[in-house]
């Protein structure tokens, strides 16, 4: 999994190609057994596969927030309770899927907004949200312009450096290299995150991971708070570290961990 997470980029342009239904299989298998797995705080979290109805549609397409997508076969998405609890729960459990997706050689991209479909509307029940739709298939060869010019604005700024934002228990003492936790907070600094935006800000203090939000002021409004979305994609990336060197962790709410100024504290993870 760590490849993957290594490898793994946001695909907006797919091959003109249907998804045959021995693929289908082996993506509602991941769908399965990534809903079926324990969330964090407890959220039913409910995943679907949907073919689009409009894969054929000659022009790319604006769905979410920003970003085009072409030639899109199918999408993933799914439903949560529209709480801080439910949308870390959602990260975890999606980003679980996506890289199962990514690893079996499905493009994706995460995608969130207001979405114009009425299959969603049956999705969210009452309290539940519908975050994000990710389309699914085969990556294009060829990446539309509208997508490199998004890849090359994402590429200027790209990733924010280790040492922003990760701290030995304080934001001024950057985590040596030779650290044991050094390289599963690499893969959090490589994860996806709405506008690129990397909000995560983690304190390791022992054997302790502390995950602080840092907002983006004027976050453009949406349906649900892609920003605590994504910290859950980050605690999932931090277990997925933790699994690598053989240890589980354990996440919950910590009274004890500090609360930096500026920062919003999300959770904690304690390592077994
Ligand atoms: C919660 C979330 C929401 C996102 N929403 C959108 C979106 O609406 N439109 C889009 O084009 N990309 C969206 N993205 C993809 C990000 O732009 C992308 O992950 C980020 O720029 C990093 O690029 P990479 O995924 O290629 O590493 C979203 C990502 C996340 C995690």
């Amino acid at each position: 999994m760590i490849q993957v997470i290594k490898q793994r980029h946001s695909v907006r342009t797919f091959e003109k190609k249907e998804i045959p239904l021995d693929d289908e299989k082996v993506i509602q298998k991941i769908v399965q057994e990534s809903m079926n797995e324990p969330t964090p705080f407890g959220t039913p979290v409910k995943l679907y596969f949907l073919r689009n109805k409009d894969a054929h549609s000659p022009e790319s397409k604006k769905v979410g927030m920003y970003g085009y997508v072409k030639h899109v076969p199918a999408y993933l998405t799914g439903s949560t309770l529209n709480t801080k609890e439910g949308l870390l729960d959602f990260g975890f459990v999606f980003e679980k899927a996506i890289l199962e997706l990514v690893k079996r050689g499905f493009g994706t991209v995460w995608l969130s907004g207001d979405f114009d479909n009425e299959d969603l509307e049956n999705f969210a029940r009452e309290g539940h949200v519908v975050p994000v739709m990710a389309p699914v298939g085969y990556p294009g060869y060829k990446q539309s312009l509208k997508e490199r010019f998004l890849r090359m604005k994402q590429e200027a700024s790209d990733r924010k450096k280790h040492e922003e934002l990760f701290g030995l228990q304080d934001f001024d003492t950057p985590l040596e290299k030779s650290h044991p936790y050094y390289d599963v907070l690499e893969l959090v600094r490589l994860a996806p995150s709405a506008l690129n935006k990397q909000p995560w800000r983690i304190l390791v203090d022992g054997d302790h991971f502390h995950l602080y939000l840092k907002r983006t002021e004027k976050f453009p409004a949406q349906v649900a708070d892609s920003e605590m979305i994504n910290m859950g994609i980050a605690m999932r990336h931090i277990m997925i570290g933790l699994a690598a060197m053989n240890h589980t962790g354990t996440i919950q709410v910590d009274d004890a961990a500090m609360r930096p100024e500026g920062l919003e504290y999300v959770a904690s993870i304690h390592v077994n």
